[in-house]
């Protein structure tokens, strides 16, 4: 061995046994700390409370501007020496901030004055799509653009700005993000997750864990909260937080990846399902917050239920008589932090249930344990003053809103473009119609400014509309916003008629809320209508731009249009890009992250199994989507080439080249589909298992290559267990295909 070599592993040594003593000392420290807490400051430890309940004013009446009130604060940290507060309290709006840092401060102040033990409070955000309730904040694409872009970095830049810019606010935990994976379109917050397919959501979820946590923890990463464990997004109805059934194995295949991933990626914090699961509470399940979180997955972090949910076991839920069982339940299930948060109950009720010896005492310090890591890890601890202004300079920067621009961009979907009617021609008479012209609170959805984003009081001034976009950006006096009378009225009158019509569809901002998506259908005015028919007749090309979290069925105005624009909730950064991509500066690059179904009754999901294929005529034709699941047209075309795959190392090691064979430059996604022809559990009729999107100029090719792992390629068997794709396998990139004979 050379003096170098041995050097080098002199060096790693010394690092290795260094980082076993921080740690051991670390967890000593933590150790000695417990031993010294009171039982009261353990309970609080666990408890955390909305903003409202410290401030002036009634719980969701907090006086505006809000301010602190001391003697709430000395009951909360000085009685019930709560250890973590969120939000920006219940009813309320976003501040800016310097604001923020205020109460920040005031709370750790009061918190250090009157509690005695020197742990610091964590506070805690919805920051879901950037920091949405700091005023002047970068707004990205709620999560479901945020997939269509099919772009991990973008997803990742993305996540690293909200988790700086939500830093600089002087919070450090942020409740997202949503792992929940979309296959119900009826659901109130399928806009919140990264769409149907697990492999997408997995490369998605890395992304966002690795953008706030980073790969060191510092003051400009949050703690990621990943939600909502387990199965939260599949009511069988559709209505937020009502029943969900799924049996053990499609949990293990479809819904359980996500988080996985996210615990791999060592995410610090989880949110649990607020509903039940297979007719359980899921803050009442050990089976999920012990045995599978924790014993199986090896989950270190916190738990924090959801909004009053130990309260729910009794209220709502009905499996517990009392709240003080509601206590002792969720608590022995394994939450370690109860989002109580509006008023002491659970603080009063979990202490006396340790006095008499209904909970051990060694339960509370399993979870006080994790908490004081947590604070810990967030360099919370020790840390007397925050941040100032001036420590975040790039909050609110241009380059930030760049990264927003380009997410937008890259998310944004051409669903149909007949007779290239897009990009339309700079000059040339463009009218704009339809709900979501003119409004912000259409681009920015809930979670922004606002809980439900609906209040255009609180709407980040300076920010464009769609309509503002168009008219800054290609001529004021070019584009005209119409409505369906004028339309009407002048039908007749050839010089006056366009030469395109945007017609701007939105969904009102919502989130959360049980059952307001009755009808997946959606409905334009009778008048509208008539509009856009009559432009139709007099072969006016309508533009249909959807501004939607979800598909919505728009099968009859798809026929009335020429182009069909999928824009999602883009955040207030958004109309320019879009702009900018009607008009072909941007070639579109993004892909549906969903199916998107041709009728209400018709909700089959990409990944299908044989049986969903039949149709009425006992053919095969049944699965019959609108725009199929990756979909996504470009201005220009792309052609794929030699596909080849070839198993290496328990990989499959696949190939194929891709050329640009159109006369613009363009981003095209490679995506890499399998079919496993027999399997132990039906298998799927096309299944994503690889992508990546790549840049070419007009008539550049680039071989693309892909390492997947065999379990990729396979499922969840009957005895739960991950098995490999073997036999006959069908792989598909493009119009290519390769089938392989597979004994792994
Ligand atoms: C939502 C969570 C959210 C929490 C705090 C709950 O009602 O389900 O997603 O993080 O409120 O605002």
């Amino acid at each position: 061995m050379n003096t170098g070599f041995k050097l080098l592993l002199a060096n790693i040594f010394f690092v290795f046994v260094n980082t076993i003593s921080a740690q051991n000392n670390r967890d000593a420290a933590f150790e000695n700390r417990l031993q010294s807490m009171t039982l009261e400051e353990k309970v609080g430890q666990m408890s955390q409370i909305d903003l409202g309940v410290l401030a002036v004013g009634k719980i969701c009446e907090v006086a505006d501007p809000i301010r602190l009130d001391t003697a709430k604060l000395r009951l909360a940290f000085q009685r019930y020496k709560v250890g973590s507060v969120l939000n920006c309290g219940c009813g309320f709006h976003a501040l800016s901030r310097n604001r923020w840092l205020g109460i920040i401060d005031s709370i750790q102040q009061a918190n250090s004055l009157y509690s005695k033990h020197e742990i610091p409070v964590l506070y805690g955000i919805d920051a879901i799509h950037g920091a949405n309730y700091t005023l002047g904040s970068t707004l990205f694409p709620q999560q479901i653009g945020q997939a269509a872009t099919w772009n991990p970095e973008l997803v990742k830049a993305a996540a690293r700005i909200t988790a700086y810019e939500t830093r600089a606010s002087g919070i450090p935990w942020n409740f997202s993000p949503v792992l929940d994976i979309g296959r119900q379109p009826l659901w109130s917050r399928f806009f919140e997750t990264y769409g149907e397919d697990v492999c997408l959501a997995k490369k998605m979820t890395n992304a966002c864990i690795t953008g706030y946590q980073g790969n060191t923890f510092g003051n400009e990463q949050v703690a990621a909260c990943m939600k909502h464990f387990l199965g939260y997004s599949y009511p069988l109805s559709g209505k937020d937080r009502t029943p969900v059934w799924i049996g053990e194995r499609e949990l293990r295949a479809y819904f359980l990846p996500t988080f996985q991933e996210a615990i791999r990626l060592k995410a610090k914090t989880l949110m649990i399902n607020s509903g039940e699961l297979n007719g359980i509470p899921v803050h009442a399940s050990y089976p999920i917050l012990t045995t599978l979180l924790r014993e199986e997955l090896g989950f270190e972090g916190v738990a924090v239920t959801d909004w009053e949910d130990v309260y729910k076991l009794h209220t709502t839920h009905k499996v517990a008589e009392t709240l003080r069982d509601a206590v002792k339940i969720a608590v022995m299930a394994g939450i370690d932090m109860s989002m109580t948060p509006n008023d002491f109950q659970f603080n009063e009720l979990l202490l006396d249930l340790v006095k008499s010896g209904e909970i051990p005492e060694s339960r509370l310090d399993m979870s006080v344990r994790r908490i004081l890591k947590l604070k810990s890890d967030l360099v919370l601890e020790g840390k007397t003053t925050l941040p100032s202004q001036a420590d975040y300079p790039l909050f609110g920067s241009d380059s930030f809103a760049r990264v927003a621009y380009d997410a937008v961009a890259e998310s944004i979907t051409l669903l149909k473009n007949e007779g290239d009617v897009l990009p339309l021609s700079p000059g040339s008479k463009v009218w704009v119609m339809g709900n979501a012209s003119n409004s912000l609170n259409y681009l920015n959805g809930a979670w922004s400014q606002t809980w439900l984003g609906q209040d255009a009081r609180f709407n980040e001034p300076g920010k464009m509309t769609i309509l503002q976009a168009l008219q800054a950006g290609y001529g004021k006096e070019n584009i005209t916003e119409v409505n369906p009378q004028y339309v009407l009225k002048n039908q007749r009158k050839p010089k006056l008629l366009p030469g395109a019509v945007v017609y701007c569809l939105g969904e009102t901002p919502a989130t959360e809320i049980p059952g307001n998506i009755n009808d997946l259908s959606i409905t334009i005015s009778e008048e509208d209508r008539k509009a856009l028919e009559s432009l139709k007749a007099r072969k006016v090309p309508v533009v249909l731009v959807l501004l939607l979290g979800r598909p919505r069925i728009i099968t009859d105005l798809d026929k009335l249009s020429r182009a069909v624009v999928h824009a999602y909730i883009p955040g207030q950064e958004g109309a320019k890009p879009l702009a900018d991509l009607l008009y072909g500066k941007i070639n579109p690059s993004g892909r549906l992250p969903f199916t998107y179904p041709r009728s209400s009754g018709d909700i089959v999901h990409y990944d299908r199994k044989r049986t969903e294929d039949n149709d009425i005529n006992f053919g095969s034709s049944g699965y019959n989507p609108l725009y199929d699941f990756g979909h996504g047209i470009s201005y220009t075309q792309f052609d794929y080439r030699g596909l080849n795959v070839r198993p290496e190392n328990d990989t499959f090691v696949i190939q194929v080249l891709v050329r640009n064979t159109g006369n613009r430059e363009g981003k095209e996604v490679v995506q890499v589909y399998y079919r496993d022809e027999y399997a132990p559990v039906t298998p799927s009729q096309k299944k994503l298992c690889a992508f990546a999107k790549v840049n070419l100029k007009p008539g550049q090719d680039t071989v693309v290559t892909f390492k997947v792992p065999f379990f990729d390629v396979g499922d969840i068997g009957a005895d739960m267990k991950p098995f490999k794709a073997s036999g006959t396998i069908v792989f598909r990139a493009g119009q290519q295909t390769v089938t392989l004979n597979h004994k792994p």
